[in-house]
């Protein structure tokens, strides 16, 4: 998860001389940040270089990134009026950038190596577009859902089909597995994150023609929910270090595959003390219906280079065992 980063000095040299948008939507400067990873810290798959507030821009707002401020959209959506303002955009004309770039991506790996696409969740999307940026309690978007669900309704059903149409032209631009990420669902109650996220994750999912390509739903924060989740029609789900990977496989085993789930904090620390978060990691995940190392949630900027090269060496190693 944002293996492709600030915390790569080939990546942010690419990054001086550009805008974080033009990068996205340059297909050669997509192409060459997402190969990066691969090369450097040989990874077992890419994730093409983009973000998931690319379909809150082609749907009409304007995307700005500032560096000390995270993303910002506006404006915000208030109203019913916001909600039919927005466009379902044609992805061809919208992502022409993203499938140029997956292009690029796929001939480049040769076969070597499985390219993902990915897109965020209906309800992470909404809580952006209404916010305007990320949050710490993200009260306008839990007002709008307590006491206006029709109009979030309205809102979260546009964003599903806008979020179907992404992901079915990265199936169709090269894509050989789908990542959804809800990185907020965490932030609502048990009977909130199945109406407002996971009742859209499952309408999106349902919608795909994926051609075989599995889907991997990434819940931060939602692990409480893993029953329902497990539901939703994705072939693996991904988990924050919040969860036990051991509870997880038991309630997930036969049905889904699991991804995750080691804080990124942990490659701040030696190599020794990586070494035995992965030996717990992969023992913890042994009884899964199939598995995929992860970290728990994006690398962070300030996260030595050789740490993480140390972390994808040693889980080849121990996973070997
Ligand atoms: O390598 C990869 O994983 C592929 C690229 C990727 C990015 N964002 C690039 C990026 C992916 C998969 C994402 C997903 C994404 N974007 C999520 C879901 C995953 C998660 O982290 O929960 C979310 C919520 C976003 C929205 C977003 N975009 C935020 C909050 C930020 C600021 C983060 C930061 O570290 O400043 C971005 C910007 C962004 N997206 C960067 C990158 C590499 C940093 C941009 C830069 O300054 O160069």
């Amino acid at each position: 998860m944002r293996q492709a980063g600030r915390y790569l000095p080939q990546y942010r040299k690419v990054r001086e001389k550009t805008t974080f948008l033009n990068l996205c939507k340059t297909p050669e400067l997509a192409a060459q940040v997402t190969l990066q990873p691969i090369d450097l810290l040989k990874v077992d798959a890419a994730i093409i270089f983009s973000d998931i507030l690319m379909v809150p821009e082609a749907m009409g707002l304007t995307l700005t990134l500032n560096e000390k401020e995270g993303p910002r959209l506006f404006p915000t959506i208030k109203d019913s009026s916001g909600v039919k303002r927005l466009k379902i955009p044609k992805p061809e004309k919208a992502y022409d950038f993203l499938g140029k770039a997956m292009g690029l991506v796929r001939k480049n790996l040769n076969g070597s190596t499985p390219l993902i696409g990915f897109a965020g969740s209906p309800w992470t999307l909404m809580a952006y577009m209404v916010e305007g940026r990320g949050s710490r309690d993200w009260c306008g978007v839990k007002r709008m859902i307590y006491g206006e669900p029709k109009k979030a309704h309205q809102l979260l059903s546009k964003l599903a089909d806008a979020v179907t149409d992404s992901l079915n032209f990265q199936i169709e631009s090269g894509a050989q597995a789908l990542q959804i990420f809800d990185s907020w669902g965490g932030i609502l109650g048990p009977k909130e994150f199945e109406e407002f996220s996971l009742a859209y994750v499952k309408r999106v999912i349902t919608g795909l023609k994926r051609q075989g390509a599995p889907v991997i739903f990434f819940a931060k924060g939602s692990g409480a929910q893993l029953e329902k989740i497990v539901k939703c029609g994705a072939q693996v789900i991904s988990l924050d270090w919040t969860v036990d990977l051991a509870w997880a496989s038991q309630k997930t085993k036969g049905k889904v595959a699991l991804q995750g789930n080691l804080d990124p904090c942990i490659l701040y620390c030696s190599p020794q003390r990586i070494r035995a978060a992965v030996k717990d990691t992969l023992n913890k995940a042994r009884n899964s219906s199939g598995y995929i190392f992860n970290l728990g949630h994006g690398i962070l900027p300030d996260t030595p280079p050789e740490h993480a090269k140390f972390l994808v060496e040693c889980v080849k190693k121990e996973s070997e065992k």
